[in-house]
């Protein structure tokens, strides 16, 4: 199963992705969480994006395709994958077109969450992270049992630098100037469903179920 996440930053795209990556058995690829794994291993893709990132700006498309181009053609990419945060322009669009036309696949649901602005301030400034397993948490929607540590592995919660409130302004610009536009992009086709973000995350995920279902897929 192919999946496409769309949604402004906050929205909900890597809560969801884990839980479909859990109850559907396909990898979640994240193209923030991979660039934040470069920038910690100061690779030579984590050094160019990490000024574009921590300014709350988009990582060059020539990067992020060649770096999803390769993603895809991991051993745990050959059931399917669920995208998200990429694509993010319409450049990067045609080239996952060109992309999934090369692995012989075609996409199943590109789920659009819509967020209001109110949820999505709150859902930034309250996030945590966790430094080992990468599991979202809010320290109001969705806190660890234990105050700044993952209930999961025990290791450290962090905010991500980019979450801090003048460059989270800066994304939403982005978001409105850059990526919203892919929402044309991909509303003509059948398999575009709108998914309503401001729902706590089991009941979207309730919903992104039935639209799944219609295109039987059931997991
Ligand atoms: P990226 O990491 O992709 O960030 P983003 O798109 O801005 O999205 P977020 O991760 O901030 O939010 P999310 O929608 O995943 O929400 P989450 O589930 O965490 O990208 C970071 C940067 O990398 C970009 O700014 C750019 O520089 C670069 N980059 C990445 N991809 C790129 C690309 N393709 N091209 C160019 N540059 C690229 O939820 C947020 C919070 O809300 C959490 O605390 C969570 O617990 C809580 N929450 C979630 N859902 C619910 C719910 N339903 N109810 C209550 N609480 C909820």
């Amino acid at each position: 199963m192919y999946i496409i996440l769309l949604g402004a930053p906050g929205a909900g795209k890597g809560t969801l992705a884990k839980m479909i990556e859990k109850k559907f058995g396909i990898s979640h690829l994240s193209t923030g969480d991979i660039l934040r794994d470069n920038v910690n291993r100061k690779t030579c893709v984590g050094n160019q994006a990490k000024e574009y990132m921590n300014n709350g700006k988009l990582v060059p498309d020539d990067i992020m395709i060649q770096m999803v181009k390769g993603r895809v053609l991991e051993e745990d990419c050959k059931t399917g994958f669920v995208l998200d945060g990429f694509p993010r322009t319409i450049e990067q669009a045609e080239a996952l077109e060109l992309i999934f036309n090369g692995l012989n696949v075609t996409i199943d649901a590109v789920l659009n969450l819509k967020a209001s602005q109110e949820t999505i301030i709150e859902r930034l400034s309250g996030r945590i992270i966790c430094n080992g397993c990468e599991v979202i948490y809010h320290t109001e929607n969705i806190p660890p049992k234990f105050e700044g540590k993952c209930d999961k592995c025990g290791d450290k919660l962090y905010q991500r630098d980019d979450d801090k409130k003048d460059v989270v302004k800066k994304r939403l610009i982005v978001y409105k100037t850059r990526t919203k536009k892919l929402i044309s992009y991909y509303e003509r086709q059948n398999s575009f469903y709108e998914i309503d973000a401001n729902k706590k995350a089991d009941e979207m995920f309730v919903e992104v179920c039935k639209n799944l279902e219609k295109v039987g897929k059931s997991g």
